[in-house]
């Protein structure tokens, strides 16, 4: 087995709760589940609770602000550009997006333009951007579908779209509320972002 210090490097980035980053922190864990250690989480909200999970794991922390860079008068791109220097200083291998909530600008993924993945709870091509679990329970009441699902998907520009490594349908059923299915479709995420995050760092190893 690999030394720690040889574990290929993931960053996480993440906006709130954090419980894909804890799926993560608690599989690096099991060394059969994934083969990495987390070597930064940053986070664009101060009050994220992940970043808690990730202080208890020992894991260092970062929180990047979009208002504090607009405040002074800099753009977007130069928010983006900053948060690729900080990821750069991490040297990681993989960027994990585990409810992530900013949209990562060309100028972000010029840097990191084949090692970034990103968990949405969705089918390919179905609810893209946020509240996509609200917007399939809404369409399952509306009869319009049947079931929904969860990816895991290589980062390209265009949100929530770019290659997909894993994908699973989750079917809604009948009795469910939005709070059932929520949970059922958080608890699937928390396996399919670990085998994802595997699957992804044995194709880059292929690439070396
Ligand atoms: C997850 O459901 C993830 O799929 C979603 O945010 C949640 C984060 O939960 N991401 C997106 O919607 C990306 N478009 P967590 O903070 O408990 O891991």
């Amino acid at each position: 087995m690999a030394s720690n210090d040889e574990l290929p490097r993931i960053v996480v980035l993440i906006s709130g709760s954090g419980s894909n980053l804890q799926a993560l922190i608690d599989a690096t864990q099991t060394p059969r589940k994934l083969q990495a250690k987390i070597v930064g989480v940053i986070s664009n909200r101060q009050k994220a609770y992940g970043l808690q999970r990730a202080q208890q794991a020992g894991i260092p922390t970062e929180t990047v602000s979009l208002k504090k860079f607009k405040d002074q008068g800099k753009t977007r791109e130069d928010f983006d550009e900053s948060v690729a220097t900080l990821i750069h200083t991490m040297q990681p291998d993989l960027i994990v997006l585990a409810g992530w909530m900013h949209i990562l600008s060309p100028t972000f993924l010029a840097h990191f333009p084949n090692n970034v993945m990103n968990l949405h709870p969705a089918l390919p091509g179905q609810f893209d951007g946020a509240h996509a679990i609200e917007r399939a329970f809404e369409a399952y009441q509306q009869g319009r579908i049947s079931e929904t699902g969860i990816m895991v998907h290589k980062v390209i520009a265009d949100v929530d779209r770019g290659q997909v490594i894993l994908q699973q349908p989750i079917p809604i059923l009948p009795d469910d509320t939005l709070e059932t299915l929520e949970d059922r479709i958080h608890k699937e995420e928390h396996k399919i972002i670990v085998q994802g995050a595997q699957v992804f760092l044995d194709e880059l190893a292929c690439q070396l």
